[in-house]
């Protein structure tokens, strides 16, 4: 069984999660107009705040709108796209990294139509070195040239360069903000961070905002969310998803 934060396919057991992806997804098409974004990157001040999360659900989401979608989990640390989705990690990223193994050969389907998912593989000695790599950067050129969109999950800003080197890789970044936990300063210098080497910061996530009416879920997104003067009014004047 796949993760209880995870949708469920075609049978999406939490309505209103499945209603704040889509107006996630929705957002994202909008945000910009001129230039497509095909590769997004999710992404986070800290560990544990909700990158996984956000990355496979979008990516489900994303799946179900009838675009072919790449989900990537390049968190290579503390990779947890496989057990969201309850794959086997044995091979994965870095085999492909490492020795040059073609990913349309280990991608897994995971029961979404259009989804495939590339695990993040066994865990190597040297992961921002991996990231950092030709073969990195020529392997998100390939797999943007045959699907739709590209999700990639990434480590978190602050810890490991690892995700400011991926950011000028890639369209858009999502920055999630996990509510009553990450602070506005770590906030404000992970955007900090990733805007110093140029990342195109399209929107954040505020995740596991508490829930007020029943039935509602705790996701939000504003692209003016960081803007916001702390944490707590980071809570008043975002957008509901
Ligand atoms: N909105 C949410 N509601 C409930 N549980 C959540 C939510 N977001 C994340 N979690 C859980 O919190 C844990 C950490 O989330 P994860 O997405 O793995 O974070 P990260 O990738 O940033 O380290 C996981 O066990 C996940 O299932
Ligand atoms: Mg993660």
């Amino acid at each position: 069984m796949a993760d209880s934060t995870i949708l469920k396919g075609n049978q999406l057991s939490k309505a209103s999660a499945a209603e704040a992806y889509k107006t996630l997804r929705t957002n994202i098409q909008f945000s910009s107009l001129d230039k497509q974004l095909k590769v997004l990157m999710v992404t986070s001040a800290s560990q544990s705040e909700g990158k996984s999360t956000t990355a496979a659900n979008l990516a489900i989401t994303i799946a179900q709108s009838d675009k072919r979608v790449l989900l990537i989990d390049s968190d290579l640390r503390r990779p947890h796209i496989h057990k969201a989705l309850s794959l086997l990690n044995v091979k994965g990223l870095t085999n492909v990294l490492v020795q040059s193994i073609d990913y349309k050969d280990i991608c897994n389907t995971v029961g979404v139509k259009n989804l495939e998912v590339l695990t993040s593989g066994p865990k190597p000695p040297n992961p921002s070195e991996l990231i950092g790599t030709a073969r990195m950067e020529s392997l998100i050129t390939t797999v943007a040239s045959e699907y739709d969109t590209v999700i990639i999950d990434a480590p978190p800003v602050l810890p490991v360069t690892d995700a400011a080197v991926l950011s000028r890789l890639v369209d858009g970044v999502i920055l999630v903000v996990e509510y009553g936990s990450t602070s506005y300063e770590m906030a404000q210098e992970a955007k900090d961070d990733l805007e110093r080497v140029g990342a195109n910061i399209i929107g954040a996530v505020l995740n596991r905002y508490p829930i007020e009416k029943k039935g509602r879920y705790n996701y939000e997104y504003d692209q003016d969310l960081l803007k916001k003067q702390s944490m707590r009014s980071f809570s008043k004047g975002v957008r509901r998803a």
